[in-house]
This record gives structure tokens, sequence and C-alpha cells, in this order.
């Protein structure tokens, strides 16, 4: 019995580990990592890209003094901070519940400002920005 518990802690902690890797663990090394590269600053963004796991639509701000942004589909030390001109544009048309948009719509803001979708279907990707 208690080698029972016994082992299924080592395994849950296993689990737990494996889980964690990705980002808790490594993270503060990883995050470092952005400004231990040169910032190129006639790269182009790439959106979407990879980072940490996860995908960005725009640029980001981590543990960095301004937003930036990968050049690389996948991070690979490549970045650049963003300037007006490098933030994700709309994307046009796109659709969003059952309509089809070509420019930007308060539809659906709580606010009633003006946004637009930063993919073809918002109503599958959710990634979204509001227009000037
Ligand atoms: C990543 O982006 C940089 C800058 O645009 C480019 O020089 C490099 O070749 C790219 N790497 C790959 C593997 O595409």
């Amino acid at each position: 019995m208690t080698l029972h518990v016994g082992l299924l802690l080592v395994w849950v902690c296993q689990l737990h580990r494996m889980a964690g890797t990705g980002f808790d663990d490594e993270d503060s090394s990883y995050v470092e990592t952005i400004t231990h590269f040169p910032e190129i600053k006639d790269g182009k963004c790439v959106f979407p890209f990879y980072y940490r796991n996860a995908k960005f639509y725009d640029c980001v701000m981590f543990k960095a003094k301004h937003k930036w942004c990968s050049l690389n589909e996948t991070y690979q030390g490549y970045w650049k901070y963003c300037s007006e001109e490098d933030f994700a544009k709309c994307v046009f048309p796109f659709w969003y519940r059952r309509m089809i948009y070509w420019e930007c719509t308060e539809d659906g803001d709580a606010f009633g400002k003006y946004w637009c979708s930063l993919t073809q279907n918002y109503n599958k990707d959710k990634i979204w920005k509001y227009c000037e």
C-alpha cells in the first residue's frame, strides 16, 4: 500500500516536471535570450510566430522594455522592437459570426469601438485589435 502511494507520488511529480519544463524551469533563461541577441532593426516581423510554445499574432512584451516581434516563424534569436508599421495589420475580409467584414466594425464591441480581426477567421482564431 505505502509502496503504491510512493510510486504514484513519484509518477505525479514526473508528470508535473514534464509539463513544467516548457515554461517555469527554463523561463528565466529563455526570457533573457531576446536581448542576448542583437536587435535587427531593418528586419521584418513574421506573424504569427512561435515563442516558448505559444503562438503570437502581434508584437509582444516579454520582460522587454518595448514590444518586439520575431523575424522567423519560430523564434530563433532574430528579433526587433516594433515601431508603428511593424504591428500586426487588420486582415480583410474577415469572418465574424455570420458576416464577412471588409472594414473595421463596432459590432460585438461592448464599448462601441471599432475593431478588426488579425486573421481571416475571427470565429476560429479570436485574434483582434482595435482600429485607430
Ligand atoms: C530568420 O530570419 C532572419 C532575419 O530575417 C534571416 O536572416 C534568417 O535566415 C532566418 N532563418 C531561417 C532559418 O529562415
